[in-house]
């Protein structure tokens, strides 16, 4: 090795100056088979100026680091790789945390590494998944196996081997415990490491898991078809999702015992669109035709093959003020993921036309996996019982993967953990549904508590402590062994942290609920889980 070890340059300098640092990562070399590696050394305060397709961050506000740019190959006869980057603070916890992706993915993210990773003293990784594009487009995966798996689990493996190996070298230590937080297609890569790779991570963290793939693909396509086409009969425009959402606060809010414009248990409204319905002089812009309003019944309602077999969960009510916007599947003939999943992973046909597909579609494309981007099945058995625990949260609100999907994830594993083991699933895995809060993050509800890219998108957990910082509650479960338990969440002005704090909640493990105690509304010391 041409490099000294951690405990060598300390064993020189004492204290290990940031000169030294700089003169240990430039020097950086190791040799991993298929994997070529570029170090660059960022002092404190250096500008960071960097852009994937995925993410980009421009700032002067890290602390030093050494960024390890690796280009993985991840099948030496195909030639296929991997863009992968490995942020390793000067000053670190001892942890290593791994990051997935959103959508169809396509870059490394950057963003993740900054904020979530090295900000918190992790040495931190990221991979493109095999290959360079937004999160909207699957070309790459066109007549292509090799790319489809590396998507499906192969290249974030890869990565994590190089980051696991890179990392204890470079600091000339074993790394304590390791880490994953990830939301969306991030999600679906953590469960993927739970149940295939259960030795990689000691706590995963995932929100609103993009699992599986095949069900939610044709569920984006059955959710446009609800309203599609555009401004025909079935279709609601935007200026009618905040009416409908009106109504739902109306008929609904003060269910859960505070009229603050959050439904804290969604399943408990049953929503009357009915109540809007037009009569013969009413103004089109304010009521709803008999043909929207079973158009919004097929948007709210759990779907299921022609034969009986269970696909995906509707959307819950709550979430329309989101539903309506950019990001809704249901708003136009824009509605890529489902359309592209199916032109690119299961037909080779970039004409395929996505209102052609039909049930046997489906389940040629739920049985023939390509990529193997599902998990199989609810088994997680091997990840728990080496002690691997798995956090698992999802905004009731969520208009991009309904709510529902986290649901009967979290039944279907604990059935089967109960079923199958003498494990008591709680020992595990515990999940986390966040009233009002859309895909990830934002919305109305309290949405700030450490998940992934809320940090990035202005909505950083009140305190970094255990009971405000999902990924601090899951180190202090790893390493303390203190389950977590209630959660406090807060609900930024403008969902900006700079503009002031407008309420705080309990965020309570199902099935548990935060249920109000009278007293102050914004404060969650007025709520208790139950
Ligand atoms: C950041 O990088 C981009 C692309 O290389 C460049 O155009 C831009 O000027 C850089 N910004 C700063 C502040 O250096
Ligand atoms: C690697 O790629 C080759 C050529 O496409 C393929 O035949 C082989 O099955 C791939 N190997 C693995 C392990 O995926
Ligand atoms: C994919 O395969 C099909 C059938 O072999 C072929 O017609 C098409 O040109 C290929 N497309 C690409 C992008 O390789
Ligand atoms: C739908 O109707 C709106 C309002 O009349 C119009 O602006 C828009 O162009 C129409 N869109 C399509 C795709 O027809
Ligand atoms: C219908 O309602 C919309 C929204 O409230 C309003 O802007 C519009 O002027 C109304 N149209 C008529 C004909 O009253
Ligand atoms: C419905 O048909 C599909 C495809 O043949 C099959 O996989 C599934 O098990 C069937 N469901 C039921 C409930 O029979
Ligand atoms: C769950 O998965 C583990 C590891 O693959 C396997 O040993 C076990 O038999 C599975 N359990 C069931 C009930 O299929
Ligand atoms: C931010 O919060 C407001 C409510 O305060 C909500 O209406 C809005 O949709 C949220 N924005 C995003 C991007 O989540
Ligand atoms: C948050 O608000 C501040 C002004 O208070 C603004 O400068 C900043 O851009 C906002 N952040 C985001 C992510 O919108
Ligand atoms: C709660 O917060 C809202 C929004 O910031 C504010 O309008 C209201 O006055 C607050 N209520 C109390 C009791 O502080």
């Amino acid at each position: 090795m041409l490099f000294l070890s951690r405990s060598a340059l300390l064993a020189i300098f004492g204290v290990i100056s940031a000169a030294a640092w700089k003169d240990h990562c430039e020097k950086f070399t190791a040799s991993i088979p298929n994997v070529v590696l570029e170090a660059t050394y960022y002092a404190p305060g250096a500008l960071v100026n960097l852009t994937s397709p995925s993410s980009a961050v421009l700032t002067t506000k890290l602390p030093a680091f050494c960024r390890l740019a690796l280009t993985i190959t991840t099948n030496t006869t195909s030639g296929n790789q991997a863009l992968t980057e490995v942020w390793m603070p000067d000053d670190w916890n001892a942890r290593l945390l791994g990051f997935g992706n959103g959508g169809l993915s396509g870059g490394v993210v950057y963003s993740a590494l900054a904020d979530d990773g090295i900000s918190q003293g992790y040495s931190s990784f990221s991979t493109n998944t095999g290959h360079q594009s937004d999160i909207g487009h699957a070309g790459w995966a066109w007549n292509d196996t090799n790319a489809q798996e590396d998507f499906g689990y192969r290249a974030f493996q890869l990565s994590y081997q190089a980051a696991k190996s890179l990392t204890e070298e470079y600091y000339g230590k074993s790394i304590l415990k390791k880490y994953y937080l990830g939301c969306s297609t991030a999600g679906r890569m953590g469960l993927v490491e739970a149940q295939r790779f259960p030795e990689d991570f000691d706590g995963i963290v995932v929100g609103s898991p993009a699992n599986p793939v095949a069900r939610l693909a044709s569920w984006n396509i059955h959710m446009g078809r609800q309203v599609l086409p555009v401004n025909g009969s079935r279709w609601i425009p935007e200026e009618l999702w905040p009416v409908i959402h009106a109504e739902v606060l109306k008929q609904c809010d003060g269910l859960d015992g505070v009229m603050d414009g959050v439904l804290d248990d969604p399943r408990q409204c049953l929503f009357r669109p009915e109540a809007i319905a037009c009569g013969p002089s009413s103004n089109s812009s304010t009521c709803l035709t008999l043909d929207q309003i079973a158009a919004l019944r097929g948007l709210y309602t759990d779907w299921y093959s022609q034969n009986g077999t269970f696909l995906f969960s509707g959307w819950d009510v709550g979430g329309e003020l989101a539903y309506g916007g950019p990001y809704s599947y249901a708003s136009g003939p824009d509605i890529p993921i489902g359309p592209e999943y199916y032109k690119y992973f299961i037909f080779g046909n970039p004409d395929w036309e996505y209102n052609t597909l039909t049930e046997s579609d489906i389940f040629r494309a739920i049985e023939t996996n390509p990529g193997q981007v599902d998990n199989n099945g609810y088994n997680y058995t091997s990840y728990f019982t080496r002690g691997g625990k798995l956090l698992h949260y999802v905004g009731l609100a969520d208009q991009v993967i309904s709510a529902g999907n986290s649901y009967v994830t979290y039944n279907s594993i604990s059935a089967f953990t109960t079923a199958y083991t003498n494990l008591d699933v709680n020992d595990h895995y515990r999940f986390y549904p966040v009233p009002g809060m859309y895909h990830c993050n934002g919305g109305v509800g309290a949405n700030a508590f450490g998940g992934d890219g809320q940090r990035t998108s202005g909505m950083p957990p009140l305190i970094r402590d255990s009971k405000h910082d999902i990924l601090t509650a899951m180190v202090d479960w790893v390493e303390n062994g203190n389950a977590p338990t209630d959660l406090i969440a807060a609900k930024y002005t403008n969902n900006n942290s700079t503009q002031g704090i407008e309420f705080t909640r309990k965020l309570c493990p199902y099935p548990q609920k935060g249920v109000y105690q009278g007293g102050d509304q914004n404060s969650s010391n007025s709520f208790v889980c139950q």
